[in-house]
């Protein structure tokens, strides 16, 4: 089996940087470098204070600072890593295409070729690529093609390894995969990147597949985890005109062992960097291969996902009377789940966006969010200017400070601090009637009830 000494890994996002931190800490005498060319990013993750870590994850620190310096490093010299390296991650961002052929669906490749070109121009010996992004099936063979027309004859070995970890539990879920998958076409790269997760995962929960499979597997893994959600949010709708309840219908489902009690919390929509992007992916592919009625039941996926964010707003407008113009309207929570500061396709940016072409005033309090985030995450809307956005729309680092004379309190996030708060002295500091509006079925409705709060939750 051909020994793997060092790796290099192009990306250090939130992926590639909690990932390879694991790899480091495991594989202790293999020499792991994470390469990226954002600077800043690297100056995070080499910060001597690991508060400043670019990506927050509950244990990610202790990793770091078992494993940085020792055999992880950090660096912007992308070509010394890549010439350095016996095996290549790639783990930079697949986008939606915001432009061109596929604008709104496709995957937007862009990064992992200039990888691909970059990786062919600078290796002088064998190695082994593997795909560490996510990727439509059969980019393996567009990345074999590119690396074995513009290299300089050197042999590559392309695996595709897709990472199945969730943000907010991304270290317990590398440290403890339900599997790891890995596809390729040939045995001794397969086994050398067996060889590198088998320091720590036990044989049987590595899958080895085909390319295409393990390519595939990935978009569908989170098309069907998507999928759930959306389908317990479709009946949350149901169980709010019938008087059932979703988490009484989601715990009686749930026994039953073949359907499981996993992924059927229904909430104010699925947000984050996958769900949306992977299964317009898989809807792109279906069309590009003419399977309409494929494609039309994943997009369904989708258009629940849009309907349950914008029927939120739209239950907290018609439930204040109609208008929330000039009203201040507290958010807990902007990140997409609790446990991360990542809020990319956050629920809250789109509850936001409908709410303040209302006119309404947001007030925004998050525990890992920062102001320059928030107000990013509205501009590039593109709804209204960016002197609006920041008129209509404050950020606090006090949860009390937000819900002070608020007419309403709105939960987006489901962050554990906000079950703690002092919600009498909410009550009392809130303007009446205190209308709370659940996202995420966090509170206790009991409780609320008790003190007086008009408290509505989805799918109650
Ligand atoms: P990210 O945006 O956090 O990180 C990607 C990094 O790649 C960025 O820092 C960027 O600067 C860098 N980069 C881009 N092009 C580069 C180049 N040519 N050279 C060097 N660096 C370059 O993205 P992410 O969330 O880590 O996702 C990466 C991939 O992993 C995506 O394909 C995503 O779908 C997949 N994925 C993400 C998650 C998740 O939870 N975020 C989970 C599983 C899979
Ligand atoms: C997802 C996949 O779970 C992971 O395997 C893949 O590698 C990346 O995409 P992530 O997006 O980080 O992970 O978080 P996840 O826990 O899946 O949650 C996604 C969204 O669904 C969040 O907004 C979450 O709040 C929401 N969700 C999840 C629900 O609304 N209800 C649920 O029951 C579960």
């Amino acid at each position: 089996m051909k020994e793997i000494k060092k790796i290099t890994c192009i990306g250090a996002g939130y992926v590639g940087g909690p990932t390879m931190s694991v790899i480091a800490q495991k594989n202790p005498n293999v020499q792991v470098t994470v390469v990226d060319l954002n600077q800043a990013r690297i100056d995070a993750w080499n910060d001597a204070d690991l508060d400043n870590l670019p990506v927050y994850e509950p244990g990610l620190d202790a990793v770091v600072a078992e494993a940085r310096g020792r055999n992880l490093f950090f660096s912007t010299d992308v070509n010394k890593a890549i010439d350095e390296a016996d095996m290549i991650f790639i783990s930079v961002n697949t986008p939606t295409k915001t432009y061109g052929k596929g604008k709104g669906q496709a995957a937007d490749l862009k990064y992992i070729e200039l990888c691909a070109r970059q990786i062919a121009s600078v290796a002088k010996n064998d190695k082994i690529v593997v795909e560490k992004s996510t990727l439509p099936v059969r980019t393996a063979a567009a990345l074999k093609s590119i690396l074995d027309n513009t290299g300089n004859g050197v042999n590559f070995q392309i695996l595709s390894n897709p990472e199945f970890l969730a943000e907010g539990t991304a270290v317990t879920d590398l440290h403890n995969p339900d599997r790891v998958l890995i596809g390729g076409e040939d045995e001794e790269a397969v086994q050398a990147l067996v060889g590198v997760y088998a320091a720590w995962v036990p044989r049987e929960r590595i899958l080895t597949t085909n390319l295409w499979s393990s390519e595939l597997s990935k978009l569908v893994a989170n098309a069907f985890l998507a999928q759930r959600v959306s389908s317990i949010n479709a009946i949350s709708e149901l169980c709010e005109v019938t008087g059932a309840n979703v988490d009484e219908v989601s715990r009686a489902i749930g026994h039953d062992s073949r359907i499981g009690p996993k992924f059927l919390k229904a909430s104010v929509g699925f947000g984050g960097s996958c769900f949306q992007k992977d299964i317009l992916n898989l809807v792109y592919i279906a069309r590009t291969y003419n399977l309409t009625a494929v494609a039309d039941y994943w997009e369904q996926v989708i258009t629940l996902n849009d309907h349950q964010k914008a029927r939120f707003a739209q239950n907290i407008i018609q439930t204040m009377y109609n208008t929330v113009n000039g009203k201040k309207i507290a958010f807990l929570g902007w990140a997409f789940k609790k446990d991360t500061n990542d809020t990319r396709e956050s629920a809250a940016i789109y509850v936001a966006d409908h709410l303040l072409e209302e006119e309404a005033h947001v007030v925004v309090y998050d525990p890992k969010v920062s102001a320059e985030q928030i107000y990013k995450d509205l501009d590039y809307l593109g709804s209204r200017s960016a002197e609006d956005n920041r008129r209509l729309v404050t950020v606090v680092n006090d949860p009390y400070e937000a819900i002070v004379d608020a007419h309403a309190t709105a939960i987006l996030t489901e962050w554990d601090e906000f079950k703690s708060y002092d919600w009498a002295r909410i009550k009392q500091q809130m303007k009446k009637p205190a209308f709370v509006f659940d996202g995420r079925k966090l509170l206790d409705r009991k409780q609320l009830d008790a003190l007086g709060f008009d408290y509505y939750a989805i799918g109650e």
